[in-house]
């Protein structure tokens, strides 16, 4: 039983973006009958009368201050690490030297397990529990799955996790290190993703992949809630993201539409920007040609692999997010977010993942050609950090004699 006011969530179903088909939400549920992902709907007017922005102010520094707004409905699900509430850093540096009025830059790097992964596995996990699932199952480039992993652990959940053999070492190991199975599979993610569904009605596994449940956007949305509290109620002039899934992208336009019906916000939106690395920039193609949806990118290639997504089954949900803020869509090379990462980390001390450094590319570009004001306030998400990608920088150093000087 739920007796705690502060935990009742206002959750009243799951509805399906493209065909409206609504779906009960204390069964498991994973695509609509028509293929798209699903998008958890709330009693918006009724949670307006319980909570308001000053009553959140006071609530413990992590993304559970916002349950009336979660899916997690019984406060004993809920399986924490402490995520969320991550910092806003001003790039005062950076912002100077480009020329822009406010840069910022919302650090993901310092969450559990060192990427904002954390945050939708810490939903994903706690709504799973409540639905009694014993064994989650999901394919992953790495990050998602060293998160899920080590989530699944805390609630005793098994875990199933398939992904390239090239993916990085470092999560390979967090994954096994959880306790979680690892299915290492030569071929790419969504040859995993392949292979689980093959495997699936074999076993009674929770299809965890990526928009196929329904609860991880809604952990990646509070990144939206929170840069907005932030910055005192008041909504930034741009956020920019690096969209593989564009997961994070569709929670961040979800909490801006649910903050506006709330009353928290005013009727402007932040304008969108999805940052695709040029070796696969499916989401950045479709936008130039106004489509609806992406078409696969092939032999997609990217240091950046946590953005390394040739085909979206959100593809549309991004890009409406896009349109609808009067956003953007822009690719960079692989050079251009290694040069990025170092001027960061020597500029400001931040050492972030590829995937943020290519957002701050990106942003240059966009503020040059003047479609970013220099009086405006942008939000740069940064999705990792820098020390989770031990092989992407490499410097050649002399050593120094151990009888001489420096
Ligand atoms: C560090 C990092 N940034 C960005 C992304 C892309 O996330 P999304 O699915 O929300 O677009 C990923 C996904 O693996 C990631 O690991
Ligand atoms: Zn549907």
């Amino acid at each position: 039983m739920n007796t705690n006011p502060y935990m009742k969530s206002f959750i009243t179903g799951l509805v399906c973006p493209k065909c409206k088909k609504h779906y009960d939400h204390g069964q498991i549920q994973h695509l609509c009958d028509c293929g798209s992902p699903l998008l958890v709907e709330y009693d918006l007017h009724g949670a307006g009368k319980h909570i308001n922005p000053e009553s959140i102010k006071n609530r413990s520094a992590n993304l559970w201050r916002y349950a009336e707004l979660l899916p997690v409905q019984d406060e004993a699900n809920i399986v924490s690490l402490g995520e969320g509430w991550t910092p806003l850093q001003k790039l005062d540096n950076a912002g100077k030297r480009y020329g822009f009025g406010r840069l910022l830059l919302k650090d993901e790097g310092i969450i559990p397990t060192g990427t904002f992964k954390a945050r939708g596995a810490a939903v994903g996990i706690s709504k799973a529990r409540e639905l009694n699932v014993e064994a989650v199952a999901m394919p992953t480039n790495g990050n998602a799955g060293a998160a899920w992993a080590v989530y699944a652990a805390r609630a005793g959940i098994q875990a199933h996790i398939l992904m390239p053999c090239d993916a990085p070492l470092i999560t390979r190991n967090e994954i096994v290190a959880a306790g979680a199975h690892v299915h290492l599979v030569k071929g790419l993610i969504s040859d995993c993703g392949k292979i689980l569904a093959r495997s699936l009605p074999a076993h009674n596994w929770y299809d965890a992949s990526t928009l196929k449940e329904p609860y991880r956007i809604e952990g990646k949305k509070t990144m939206g809630y929170e840069i907005v509290e932030q910055l005192g109620w008041k909504v930034p002039d741009v956020i920019a993201y690096p969209a593989g899934g564009g997961v994070g992208l569709i929670g961040i336009y979800k909490a801006l539409k649910e903050m506006r019906e709330l009353g928290w916000i005013g009727e402007k939106l932040p304008r969108l920007v999805a940052v695709q690395a040029a070796g696969c920039a499916p989401i950045v193609h479709a936008f130039g040609k106004k489509a609806k949806e992406s078409e696969f990118f092939s032999d997609s290639k990217t240091i950046a692999f946590g953005i390394n997504v040739p085909k979206a089954l959100g593809d549309f949900l991004v890009l409406e997010s896009l349109y609808a803020t009067g956003g953007n869509a822009i690719a960079v090379e692989d050079a251009e977010i290694l040069e990025s990462v170092l001027e960061l980390a020597r500029g400001e001390g931040c050492f972030i993942c590829p995937e943020g450094a290519a957002v701050f590319a990106a942003l240059k570009k966009l503020r040059a050609g003047e479609w970013i004001k220099s009086d405006e306030t942008v939000v740069i998400l940064n999705t990792g950090a820098g020390i989770k990608y031990p092989d992407t920088l490499s410097f050649d150093l002399p050593y120094c004699p151990v009888d001489g000087t420096v």
